[in-house]
């Protein structure tokens, strides 16, 4: 007992000592083997599956995994105002010899492929821009560089299309015109069309190029012609249609090849339908045309009147359902689509 008594203590002791010690370890160990689960768990969903078998746990998991997602979702953006508050009215224009692509480019950052959305609202409607365009380079740099900022300020989701007719043969604005409908729509389902030609330049942005539930003309006055409009039933320039107001007319005529009469066969068929051509007020609806001689592959289509003599009767067969080209290229640069189209040629 004497002899023994120190040693019984101390093993007595160490019992607990070593009690303790293995408890500790347990409990570290379950501490460091669940925090590696969950860990693998947050970097990488698939390892969290051969880790983890009870379902409750899986379930968890995939709540914990999902969430960043949902945190990442922007928020839905609230509808634009009815008035944009970026609007200026009438704005001076500009057209400088010196511009170039490359500085429209760096004005407009917020375009890509041609295509705009406003990044603080959802537009109040979704609008292709189409042009007509062959050889007027210097008129297209003008036109896109007081444009874009204008439909910007309009807060509207836009693209624009630059239609080209390739070759020589006599120009056709109203079949680019139903190509350019047609292309834009595989894009997206635009809601709204403006038919834009390339020398007009918009003076107000209060003129919206949105549609109504009428056709829209835009043009009501331009400079060059002392902001008056030309005739009661003038319908050319620039005009606005929705996608199923252009389609209920069969869109336009294909056989206008030169200048002329295609924008007064398009009112002819809207009038058919009993619809009601609309125009914002003269003070707004104004113009700048930008000068040229007319070009050559352009002339006047001695044709028109006749033509427009038949509207009534082959509307319905000649249109957007009778349209054949040939879609030579599709270029998506950075303020436009290009599309390059064969057209064929005017028949004898
Ligand atoms: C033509 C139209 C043109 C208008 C105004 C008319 O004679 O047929 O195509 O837009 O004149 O210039």
């Amino acid at each position: 007992m004497g002899l023994c008594s120190p040693v019984c203590k101390i093993l007595r002791r160490g019992k607990y000592f070593v009690l303790l010690f293995l408890s500790l370890s347990l409990l570290a160990w379950i501490a460091t083997f669940s925090g590696e689960t969950v860990k693998s768990a947050q970097v990488s969903p698939s390892t969290t599956q051969t880790l983890v078998k009870g379902d409750s746990l899986r379930d968890k998991l995939t709540s914990w995994t999902t969430a960043p997602d949902r945190l990442n979702t922007p928020p839905a953006k609230g509808e634009c105002p009815e008035k944009s508050p970026l609007l200026q009215g009438a704005v001076k224009l500009s057209f400088e010899s010196s511009l170039k692509l490359k500085d429209v480019q760096s004005d407009n950052k917020g375009v890509t492929e041609g295509e705009y959305e406003p990044p603080d609202c959802r537009a109040r409607q979704s609008v292709a821009i189409l042009i007509p365009h062959r050889s007027r380079e210097r008129h297209l740099l003008y036109l896109l560089h007081h444009l874009h900022p204008f439909l910007q300020r309009q807060q509207l989701h836009y693209a624009i299309y630059v239609i080209q007719q390739a070759g020589d043969a006599t120009f056709n604005r109203a079949k680019l015109l139903n190509i350019g409908y047609l292309e834009a729509l595989k894009d997206y389902s635009w809601e709204c069309f403006i038919f834009h030609d390339v020398d007009l330049v918009p003076e107000n942005d209060h003129n919206s190029y949105v549609c109504d539930k009428q056709p829209k003309h835009l043009v009501v006055g331009r400079n060059a012609t002392g902001y008056k409009l030309r005739y009661k039933g003038y319908f050319g320039g620039v005009t606005a249609m929705s996608k199923e107001q252009f389609l209920q007319v069969n869109g336009f005529s294909n056989i206008y090849w030169g200048w002329g009469g295609e924008d007064d066969d398009l009112r002819i068929r809207v009038e058919l339908q009993k619809m009601k051509i609309v125009r914002p007020p003269a003070d707004v609806a104004r113009y700048t045309m930008v000068f040229h001689k007319r070009d050559s592959g352009n002339e006047i289509n001695k044709d028109r009147m006749r033509l427009l003599g038949r509207t009534s009767q082959v509307w319905r067969k000649d249109g957007l359902n009778s349209c054949s080209y040939k879609t030579l290229s599709v270029e998506r640069l950075p303020l436009y689509v290009n599309i390059t189209v064969d057209i064929g040629k005017p028949q004898s």
